[in-house]
């Protein structure tokens, strides 16, 4: 067991994320156990980035496995090589393809959360913007060219990308906005960058430029972005899409196979190597991928890329295709989680522990009688009660575990993921015949916790991510 310290703040952090089913937001590493395996494939992913190339991975794991927590894993690895990373969870209103806006609010939250090392939690926009014009500067002085010069000699590799023109235009405003001490400029600089204009009329008049980040233009922007933050001295861009089950959602044929398309699209740049210094992650359980009516298998295309391995089986691995199957959590490696709790909950110090490792079997064993196996394979209920049971214990001392442990309550993880959007359900129902082998689906579902919950199918990652 290490001993490391907690700070008193993160400690607290951890143990109420946990408590809420979410993945903490910072001190991941001091709960994080297994995945050896999946870590190494992203760190080669991350390096081939990092050097100029281009990484495509489908995270695929059952409701509950953990995906959320490995992308916030592999997006601090990625910070730690100085890459730029962007993250956002689909949802109906956020979507890859669209027509109605909803391409362009992923942009914008993708754009809300771009993270450096230095701004792990997002809004680094201005920063890698200004570390663009600091560079530029240094540059200037260096040669004794004027800063100007330097700035458009640098911008000008954008000029031949698709929407490249404009892109510049916008950073040669903000240095315009930074050179006059004109504020007003330097942000609609960075709102434009961040797609949050609507109009083009207001981008044009505010910086004069004639296109704005819409639905059409939102993978071209992304591409921008990543040559971009590498002439601001980082690495590159991972891209991080969690939640894509909510692409299988869509009940609306066209729109969805529009999504594919667009994931195709992204899969043959990457794969082909015409992209640069730049990686995409997508996260969704198995039917997002598997499920031949509505997931990535429907897309003719996509199957015959995304087919596995068929060397890779009866414990075979292959970790260099495009998916990676993050596996269950085994029994070793929930009791080593369970040690962890047990360690952060006494803010890192052995004397203060709050359960003896008798416990930690004893409560595992419950857990098992209640739940069977599925208790460590889907973790997010049973870490829950366990902190839970921490926190009795610690807030009334001289309590004994053994008389708690029996009566804890654990109930197995319902998965919410396969609803149907409520609005979609219409076209559902009058287009498509439910998917085989299931049963027509209800339109509210119930959280893992077993709280009915609202028609969207209670994405309760979606608090992950709020900031
Ligand atoms: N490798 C891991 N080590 C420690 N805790 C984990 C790990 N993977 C997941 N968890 C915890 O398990 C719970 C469920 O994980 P999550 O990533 O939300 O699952 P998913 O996104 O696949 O539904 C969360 O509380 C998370 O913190
Ligand atoms: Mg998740």
């Amino acid at each position: 067991m290490s001993a490391t310290t907690i700070r008193p703040r993160e400690r607290d952090a951890i143990l109420q994320a946990l408590r809420a089913g979410v993945v903490p937001r910072a001190g991941q590493q001091h709960v994080q156990v297994g995945r050896a395996n999946e870590i190494r494939a992203m760190l080669s992913d991350i390096d081939r980035v990092a050097d100029g190339g281009s990484a495509i991975r489908f995270v695929i794991g059952e409701y509950g496995s953990g995906k959320t927590f490995f992308l916030h894993l592999i997006r601090s690895i990625a910070m730690e090589r100085k890459l730029v990373t962007i993250h956002a969870d689909l949802s109906p209103d956020r979507r890859l393809h669209a027509t109605g806006g909803q391409a362009r609010s992923l942009f914008a939250e993708l754009m809300r959360n771009i993270s450096t090392r230095a701004k792990p939690d997002g809004g680094a926009m201005s920063s890698i913007v200004e570390r663009f014009i600091s560079l530029a500067l240094t540059e200037a002085k260096d040669s004794g060219n004027a800063a100007e010069v330097v700035i458009r000699q640098r911008l000008a590799g954008l000029s031949e990308m698709v929407g490249g023109y404009d892109f510049a235009e916008v950073i040669a405003a903000y240095w315009r906005g930074h050179d006059t001490g004109d504020e007003s400029l330097k942000r609609d600089a960075v709102r434009w960058l961040r797609g949050e204009f609507s109009t083009r009329t207001d981008a044009r008049a505010a910086l004069g430029v004639r296109t704005i980040v819409d639905d059409a233009t939102f993978y071209d922007q992304i591409k921008l972005m990543s040559r971009f933050v590498c002439m601001a001295g980082y690495t590159g861009l991972l891209v991080c899409l969690d939640e894509m089950v909510n692409l299988y959602k869509l009940a609306n044929t066209q729109s969805r196979n529009g999504n594919y398309e667009q994931i195709l699209r992204i899969l043959n740049d990457t794969l082909q190597g015409s992209v640069a210094s730049l990686g995409f992650v997508f996260s969704g359980t198995p039917d997002f991928l598997l499920d031949t009516r509505r997931g990535l298998y429907s897309y003719a295309a996509l199957q015959s890329r995304l087919a596995e391995n068929t060397y890779a089986t009866n414990g075979l691995v292959d970790y260099s295709g495009p998916v990676l199957r993050l596996a269950n959590l085994s029994r070793e490696d929930f009791y080593l989680l369970l040690t962890r709790l047990r360690h952060v909950a006494a803010a890192g110090d052995p004397a203060a522990y709050l359960v003896p490792d008798q416990g930690l079997t004893a409560f595992m064993t419950h857990c098992s009688q209640r739940v069977g196996d599925a208790y460590f394979r889907t973790p997010r209920n049973t870490i829950k009660e366990f902190v839970n049971l921490l926190a009795v214990l610690e807030q009334n001392p001289g309590t004994d575990w053994a008389s708690l442990v029996g009566g804890v309550d654990i109930a197995a993880e319902s998965n919410p993921d396969l609803m149907p959007f409520p609005d979609e359900e219409l076209a559902y129902s009058s287009y498509a015949a439910p998917p085989r082998g299931r049963t027509p689906l209800p339109a509210t579902g119930t959280s893992p916790s077993g709280q009915p919950v609202p028609g969207d199918g209670g994405d309760d990652d979606l608090a992950t991510f709020r900031l």
